[in-house]
């Protein structure tokens, strides 16, 4: 198997470089915010690939990996990175992160209750809440609710005062889960 393009260390500096990077109009900065998303897939007793595909939800919007994967939109920017570096699993869960959004708000009424300001505006942007026949082929797939629950986690990581794990209390489950990685210190 070809190494993937970024390393697990390569992965760690641009998270810690997104401390630099506010996230959109909310009161964190975008490694305050992965770092809350992915503690509470920990806290939840998530498997690796679930906690990892938190931490790295928003992995598409670094310039680094934008810069290797051309511009798109950050969720399939971001389903790219994880499709090489990690699983087809964690793709499918970061590239449909922003359609959770939409599925959660045509499908829990209460869901949208509970939005920030930002992601309300930002809906509309992103094509509003899924059609019937959106909310059917979204649900056909086997880890649609994984989606669902890592959108939640998404939405409740914008806590200003939150108190998470390190950056670095994950370097050892990005190894596990790296694509052609067969050591947690493959140097
Ligand atoms: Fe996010």
């Amino acid at each position: 198997m070809s190494s993937p393009h970024f390393s697990v260390s390569d992965t760690l500096g641009i998270l810690r470089l997104a401390a630099e990077s506010p996230y959109e109009d909310e009161a964190v900065n975008q490694l305050q915010h992965a770092l809350q998303t992915a503690q509470q897939a920990r806290d939840a007793g998530s498997d690796d690939v679930m906690v990892a595909a938190a931490l790295l939800h928003d992995i598409g919007r670094a310039p680094a990996v934008l810069g290797y994967y051309g511009e798109g939109v950050h969720e399939y920017v971001g389903a790219k990175f994880c499709a090489e570096h990690i699983s087809e699993r964690a793709a499918y869960l970061v590239g449909q992160h922003v359609p959770a959004k939409r599925y959660l708000v045509a499908t829990h009424p209460a869901y949208g209750d509970n939005l920030s300001a930002a992601s309300i505006r930002s809906l509309t942007r992103q094509g509003g809440p899924m059609t019937p026949a959106e909310v059917a082929q979204f649900q056909a797939h086997e880890f649609h609710k994984d989606a669902a629950q890592l959108r939640c986690w998404d939405d409740g990581a914008k806590d200003r005062t939150a108190i998470t794990d390190d950056l670095s209390s994950y370097e050892d489950l990005l190894y596990r889960v790296w694509s052609g990685s067969t050591s947690a210190d493959p140097t």
